[in-house]
């Protein structure tokens, strides 16, 4: 099955030459893509040859292949992971039914929503990143960037591929909508509001990286269950190229909170700022921030929605097959906390409906363990103070939480307390404008800004010092 066609206009492992209609839509949509590439993508370095993998196929080993292209030139394909004999569906009321290889009408219009939800995010991070090229502290740096710019676009490609191939007509304008969208539009806004934020500055770019990302991640994990097979497979693969993602943001912070911390030994009693690096506080209302807004991402606490996806098959736990030995979560409750007139309230709900909050329970214990290693970076140089994250209840938009106002412990305050204490913990205009000046662009091969500690490896195979960015 895995017969790659790497040559096509497309590339792609799904047979597209078998299907004239659909690869006649797909090459129509293709400058579209390109257009809006130019437009919204990086805005600069378009014309560089950049250090970037592509990938050309779906095996475990060797997917993907490293050398230097120009952005416009990536060859952006579409490939779904091998497919599993005879798959079943793992959960839900129909478990047990073959997978669904075609849209089940009942379910057409929601997971057309799944679908268009989850692609809408991959341009808009690209949109939300555009202007960071300018201020790279490393090559490597700036060439990850772009790597993870090409894959959402890649990510885009795999999400319009299932609209068009599964959903006709209505397919067709949902992908031409997903290149009319803009992050942050008045008029037309990306979907999903933590999608319309800015990205101003790297540490924002680590922290967007580290947690909205692993969000992604999170939710790739649960469609990649799905009884949807096309959506199963699509979802697996994209896995694939996201943990590179998530390591970008993770190691990038890692390595700020690393530099922080050898400033700090090294100069006891002096300010983080006199000396150009980033202080522990402006990282910690960092995380406060970018990790609130990707919890908002899963959704409210009790959800019919979830309930609904999860009894269609459509939408699983992380890791279902594998962690769970009950896979209908019938019978069962869980307790969520809840908001009753200002007050919390534990209520017991079945459990289908706070799959959300079972998804974001994986999600925050990831997040833990990166905790962990940067706080270990701070142990290390003999720092007392520690990172973490705020409550799941803190500065949230969506869901229980959103209709009061919660400390980072999680206790319940006034609003007026809260905008009261938001300087606190929140970057302001003066720390923007502070890591604005810092973050000069370091474009000679293998230097790295001051703020940031190097990375201690290289990207495909390559040292630190390499020519990542043909300048
Ligand atoms: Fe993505
Ligand atoms: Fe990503």
């Amino acid at each position: 099955m895995s017969n790659v066609d790497l040559f096509d206009k497309i590339p792609n492992n799904v047979d597209l030459k078998g299907d004239k209609k659909l690869q006649r839509a797909l090459e129509r949509w293709q400058p579209d893509y390109l257009s809006w590439w130019n437009e919204m993508g990086p805005v600069e370095y378009q014309d560089k040859d950049i250090y970037l993998r592509t990938a050309i196929d779906v095996d475990a080993e060797g997917w993907a292949q490293f050398g230097h292209v120009k952005m416009p030139d990536y060859r952006w394909g579409i490939f779904l992971a091998e497919p599993v004999p005879d798959r079943k569906i793992p959960f839900g009321d129909t478990m047990g039914q073959p997978a669904f290889q075609e849209v089940p009408g009942e379910y057409r219009n929601v997971l057309r929503r799944i679908i268009v939800n989850q692609a809408d995010t991959e341009p808009a991070s690209v949109e939300q990143q555009r202007w960071l090229c300018k201020t790279a502290p490393s090559l490597l740096d700036m060439r990850n960037l772009f790597q993870v710019n090409v894959e959402e676009g890649r990510h885009l490609w795999a999400m319009v591929y299932l609209l068009q191939k599964h959903f006709g007509k209505d397919g067709r304008e949902e992908a031409d909508e997903l290149l009319r969208r803009r992050s942050g539009d008045a008029d037309k806004p990306r979907i999903l509001n933590a999608f319309n934020n800015p990205c101003p500055d790297w540490m924002s770019f680590f922290s967007f990286t580290m947690f909205m990302d692993r969000d992604g991640k999170f939710q790739l994990a649960a469609l990649a269950e799905s009884g949807f097979d096309p959506l199963s497979r699509t979802c697996r693969f994209m896995l694939t190229e996201e943990a590179h993602h998530l390591s970008v943001g993770e190691t990038g912070l890692q390595r700020i909170v690393k530099r922080t911390a050898e400033l700090m030994k090294e100069n006891p009693g002096k300010e983080m700022k006199d000396l150009g690096a980033i202080p522990l506080e402006m990282i910690q209302k960092s995380i406060n921030y970018w990790f609130t807004y990707s919890l908002d991402l899963f959704g409210g606490e009790i959800s019919s929605n979830a309930a609904d996806y999860f009894a269609a098959g459509l939408k699983g736990r992380f890791r279902e097959e594998k962690k769970y030995d009950e896979h209908t979560a019938l019978d069962q409750t869980r307790v969520v906390t809840t908001v009753e007139d200002g007050k919390l309230v534990d209520r017991e709900v079945p459990l289908r409906t706070a799959m959300n909050e079972e998804l974001r329970d994986g999600y925050v214990e990831d997040c833990e363990r990166a905790l962990k290693m940067w706080n270990r970076e701070l142990e290390k140089a003999g720092v007392e103070q520690r990172l973490s994250l705020p409550h799941r209840r803190f500065h949230r938009h969506v869901g229980e939480y959103s209709k009061a106002s919660f400390d980072p412990e999680g206790n319940p305050i006034s609003a007026d307390a809260f905008e009261a204490r938001r300087p606190e913990w929140f970057l302001a205009d003066a720390d923007f404008e502070y890591l604005g000046s810092i973050m000069e662009p370091c474009h000679e091969v293998g230097k790295i800004a001051n703020w940031i500690s190097a990375p201690v490896k290289g990207v495909g195979g390559q040292p630190f010092d390499f020519e990542y960015v043909k300048l």
